[in-house]
């Protein structure tokens, strides 16, 4: 039952009864370092230290203690409770990746996230500091369903099609560095959850305003896309078409193409992405006076039918400024609605739906990771370094740099 729920989350964090820990998946291996021509079969290359292991949380600190200044940890919203103790800073991507850069004494930045943000926290770092990620199998489903090729493909599409001139890529943040350093290169912009109507009004400004003809390619979530382009610039479902990289020409037809405004990759979160506009449904009935807050990640009828929609520094600043006794359905990671739910006892804080579960990538990085990681730096080894390459490096610079000059940003 809902109320049973609310009430396991709210008391029982962080290990609350009926939220068991995800087993690891091996069939879920994502991630980059070891095969960079598959995503499946990345090991950890050093002896992680056991999670059965009681001196466990001792280790970490003193490796940590070790380290001191040398080391900058960042860790994201969506990460396990055991790793964020050790985080020197939470926050969202971008706010990690800013954090990131403002650490250029840190010898080494060690991110608690997945591989995408690694890579922009190396891009936004200097070429003397090197950036860790615990786990190289936590990679990002989203990401990973926009290939390099498959873009360029994509691309050469709408050359054909005669409209690539008026159109200007927008790319989520959650890309990989390749996606980012082609957005750079074709003029587009990087954006984040937070500001994608601010990135979207600024790309159809390029090419003729939101009123004109101008397109946008928006890579890789498909959901992200749609519900900004709808809710906040006005356009409608019809102006927005699926891009289905595994189909000839995406799946559409050249008229298609020259009618749509918005051209979205067909990508989306494997965790937000399960929410379903059922589940609004049944917790407003389960729960009377519920307010629904989602992440833009989700599907366009649970964003529809839900009362707020933010992301994740947004869910968090709600759920702060939000009185006692008020009644909340999250629909974003768990971990993170966990930890929102522990922090505000006074409020009723329900996790939308009770079969979306963690973002198991996201939950790669663990204690055992991050002890094995900061032992391997104190013993004068790095381990589990992200470089990008130093061409993508310039080009996603570029379409960073852009989404950072965007007005009121
Ligand atoms: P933010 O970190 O921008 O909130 O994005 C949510 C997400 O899915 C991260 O992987
Ligand atoms: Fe990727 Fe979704 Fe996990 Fe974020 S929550 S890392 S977008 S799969």
């Amino acid at each position: 039952m809902w109320e049973d729920r609310a009430v396991s989350i709210a008391t029982s964090a962080p290990s609350p009864v009926g939220f068991p820990e995800p087993a690891p998946s091996a069939l879920l291996l994502l991630g980059r370092g070891v095969d960079l021509a598959s995503e499946r079969g990345v090991e950890c290359v050093g002896d992680l230290p056991s999670p059965s292991d009681p001196d466990l949380v001792e280790r970490a600190r003193a490796a940590r203690a070790a380290l001191g200044d040398r080391a900058f940890i960042l860790g994201h919203h969506y990460q396990r409770d055991e790793v964020i103790d050790f985080a020197d800073v939470t926050g969202d991507s971008f706010k990690l990746a800013r954090e990131a850069a403002a650490r250029p004494d840190a010898e080494f930045v060690i991110f608690c996230g997945v591989h995408f943000m690694a890579e922009s926290a190396d891009i936004l770092t200097s070429d003397t500091q090197q950036v860790i990620l615990p786990d190289l199998a936590a990679g990002c489903s989203m990401a990973d369903m926009a290939a390099i090729d498959q873009v360029e493909d994509a691309w050469d599409v709408l050359v054909d099609a005669g409209v690539a001139e008026r159109t200007v890529p927008v790319t989520y943040m959650n890309s990989t560095a390749a996606i980012k350093a082609f957005t750079g290169r074709h003029g587009g912009t990087i954006c984040t959850s937070s500001n994608a109507h601010v990135a979207l009004r600024w790309a159809f400004d390029q090419v003729g305003g939101v009123d004109g003809t101008g397109k946008v390619l928006f890579m890789p979530d498909q959901h992200l896309g749609r519900n900004t382009a709808v809710r906040e610039l006005g356009l409608s479902l019809e102006d927005c078409v699926v891009f289905d990289p595994r189909k000839p020409n995406g799946g559409l037809t050249t008229e298609e193409l020259e009618a749509a405004r918005m051209i979205l990759w067909r990508g989306h979160c494997s965790v937000h992405g399960r929410f379903s506009e059922r589940n609004v449904t049944d917790i407003r009935a389960a729960a009377p006076g519920v307010t629904v807050l989602v992440h833009p990640e989700c599907k366009n009828e649970v964003v529809e039918a839900a009362d707020m929609v933010g992301s994740t520094e947004y869910i968090i600043k709600a759920l702060d400024a939000a009185p006692a006794g008020s009644v909340w359905a999250i629909g974003t990671e768990l971990n993170l609605v966990r930890r929102l739910a522990a922090a505000h006892p006074d409020k009723q804080v329900h996790y939308l739906d009770s079969t979306v579960c963690f973002c198991s990538t996201m939950n790669r990085i663990d204690l055992p990771h991050l002890v094995w990681a900061m032992e391997s730096l104190v013993a004068g080894r790095t381990v589990n370094r992200i470089v990008v390459d130093a061409d993508d490096a310039h080009w996603a610079r570029v379409a960073l740099d852009q989404m950072l000059a965007l007005p009121g940003y």
